[in-house]
């Protein structure tokens, strides 16, 4: 059962919800797979995979070309399309963007900040929309832990309201103190989604690269469950190895899906 805007609505105070990011096809089967309701077609991409220094750096029609990977590993999976930066300066030009990630296989868009003309235009235009407050990458200066002085925390509440007002069915909430992502919860008819936030939030999501090793540098709040870095590493030292003594391919062995021969 693929997820929709009132399933994901009535998770919360039931059952907190798993969100990963995915950018590529056989990632997105692997979570689908997994069951993992909701995968965010993150313009963290641009970072992880991508190699550049900022999010701000990815396009439209990256974010086109990821989605449709993303959905065609995935079909039957709640996929959220960022808007990239940008991509969301005017209530106009945020429909027409928001209308190519539809099309490339996006059930819902995700956007960064207090927009809340764009949010309930995009709405109602009949685009689902999920916010993002606390942490704005596409527009912050740098990556330390915001709202932590108590204006700062009045103002990321009152926009995680305003967010929700203007139509918003979700809510990222990034790297806040963990008590403020609480109180921002229980204001909430929306589910909140914590990254950085503390485990009061409805659901949580993680970056994919950062959850599988895959990368040199991890934010402080995200969990490390494997090393892809490294099995990729030594993957390449063998096989190398392999080539030089002429082993390879007379060897080949085939191995299953569970790493078994
Ligand atoms: O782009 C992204 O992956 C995100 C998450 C960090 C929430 O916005």
């Amino acid at each position: 059962m693929k997820y929709d805007v009132d399933s994901l609505g009535k998770m919360k105070n039931v059952i907190p919800i798993a969100m990963l990011t995915a950018y590529t096809c056989p990632v997105a089967r692997c979570l689908e797979n997994a069951g993992i309701p909701v995968i965010l077609v993150g313009d963290t991409v641009g970072m992880v995979e991508m190699g550049f220094e900022s999010t701000r750096d990815v396009t439209i029609e990256h974010m086109q070309y990821h989605v449709g990977a993303v959905r065609r590993g995935a079909p039957n999976t709640h996929i959220i399309g960022d808007l990239p930066y940008n991509s969301d300066r005017d209530p106009d030009v945020a429909l027409l963007n928001a209308r190519r990630l539809i099309d490339a296989g996006a059930d819902s868009v995700k956007l960064e900040g207090p927009k809340y003309d764009v949010i309930s235009h995009l709405v109602a235009n009949g685009i689902a929309v999920v916010g993002h407050t606390g942490l704005t990458p596409q527009t912050a200066e740098n990556f330390k832990k915001v709202g932590v002085a108590e204006e700062d925390a009045k103002r990321i509440r009152e926009e995680a309201i305003g967010i929700e007002k203007s139509g918003a069915f979700m809510i990222v909430l990034e790297h806040i103190p963990s008590h403020l992502a609480e109180l921002i919860t229980a204001s909430l008819k929306v589910p909140s989604i914590g990254i950085g936030a503390g485990s009061a939030c409805d659901g949580q999501v993680l970056v994919i690269n950062d959850a599988v090793g895959l990368g040199d540098y991890w934010p402080p709040f995200s969990k490390q469950y494997a090393h892809a870095s490294k099995v990729i590493l030594e993957v390449a030292e063998s096989f190398s190895r392999e080539v030089q003594r002429r082993e390879f391919p007379d060897n080949i062995v085939k191995l299953n899906a569970s790493g078994k021969s």
